[in-house]
């Protein structure tokens, strides 16, 4: 297997020295990849039966918020078919050449991961569209008149997409996909699982009742938890004897300022952002946006899926809301006008 190239994302804030270590920590087979059970199980179905009838697998659309190992299973996906993967993103696809290109090179069985897929220009995704479906690739030689279409063969392959929002991508698009996936947050018991893995392969030692700290404050996302221990380890080098204990890590969080739900200074932000603009709204996420000079992508895969999961956060037809327990969580009161005005 060769992975060629991992392009990241705009929705992905990890720096190149995260992303080396995301490689290293990212494991290689289903018996290895803690959580997403669900999943795993659909696409050990579909790889044995594909290996059964000596085919490729079906093309694949993995979704769901940054960080939660879309990379990382397609990777599991190309391990376990002894397919060998490419890797590539939908913006780095800039016309139907580069895309035809790509899909002439590879060879029957190869795997090709197109991250942030719904970012594919209109123009790369219709030549995607027949060869998803026919396997056929169709080209125009020319312009005007004389122009002549041109079909060719392409080898058996399988794509693997990956994208934070699957309402954004074009219904004949979505629907050239066999199995649609989305993944869902991990549990602080596989988190907690996750981080210990970690630990080992670091050669790092982490106490039990540390790593289910780090686990509660990890946005019950993979990439974060991995983020987390290597600051903690840091923290664990420079003050301590290398080992992360208790109070090792609770004093590392501290310092870098993640609450006990797990949330960051940018969360707390925008949050009281809303409390104190518009009363805990509705309020829509384009205002918010620019309450906070942020980017609207940003606010939508990032830190608006974790904080509807844990119910701090609402999404209702007129606008984002902050829940009760937000205004708990914050140690902030509710005022009258915003109590009748949920009322509403
Ligand atoms: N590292 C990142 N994601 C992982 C997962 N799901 N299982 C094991 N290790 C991981």
């Amino acid at each position: 297997m060769a992975i060629e190239r991992i392009i990241h994302t705009s929705a992905d804030d990890s720096t190149p020295e995260e992303q080396e270590l995301e490689v290293t920590l990212r494991p290689h087979d289903f018996a290895n990849y803690i959580g997403q059970k669900r999943i795993k199980q659909n696409l050990q179905l579909a790889i044995t039966a594909a290996k059964k009838r000596g085919e490729p697998i079906d093309h694949v659309l993995l979704h769901g918020p940054p960080g939660l190992g879309k990379t990382t299973l397609a990777s599991v996906i190309a391990n376990e078919m002894s397919a060998q993967i490419r890797i590539t993103s939908g913006p780095a696809i800039e016309r139907a050449g580069d895309l035809a290109s790509l899909l002439t090179n590879l060879q029957d069985g190869d795997i090709l991961f197109i991250d942030e897929i719904h970012r594919l220009h209109r123009s790369v995704e219709e030549v995607l569209y027949s060869a998803m479906e026919d396997f056929k690739l169709d080209i125009m030689l020319g312009k005007g008149p004389s122009a002549k279409s041109l079909r060719l063969d392409l080898p058996k392959f399988t794509i693997i997409g990956a994208t934070t929002r699957t309402g954004s991508l074009a219904a004949p698009l979505r629907d050239r996909f066999g199995m649609i996936h989305r993944l869902e947050f991990y549990t602080p018991e596989e988190i907690a699982r996750i981080i210990k893995r970690a630990a080992q392969i670091l050669g790092v030692e982490i106490s039990d009742d540390a790593a289910q700290k780090l686990a509660g404050r990890a946005r019950l996302t993979p990439r974060i938890a991995n983020r987390l221990l290597k600051r903690v380890r840091d923290y664990a080098d420079v003050n301590g004897d290398g080992i992360i204990d208790h109070y090792v890590s609770s004093s590392a969080l501290e310092l870098l300022e993640v609450d006990e739900l797990g949330l960051d200074p940018a969360d707390r932000r925008m949050l009281e952002a809303i409390i104190d603009s518009y009363n805990g709204g509705p309020v829509g996420v384009d205002t918010i946006a620019a309450l906070l000079a942020e980017e609207r992508g940003t606010i939508e895969d990032f830190h608006e899926p974790y904080l509807m999961q844990i119910g701090l956060l609402e999404r209702t037809p007129r606008g984002r809301k902050v829940t009760h327990k937000a205004y708990t969580h914050l140690g902030r009161k509710r005022s009258s006008i915003d109590g009748q005005a949920s009322l509403v």
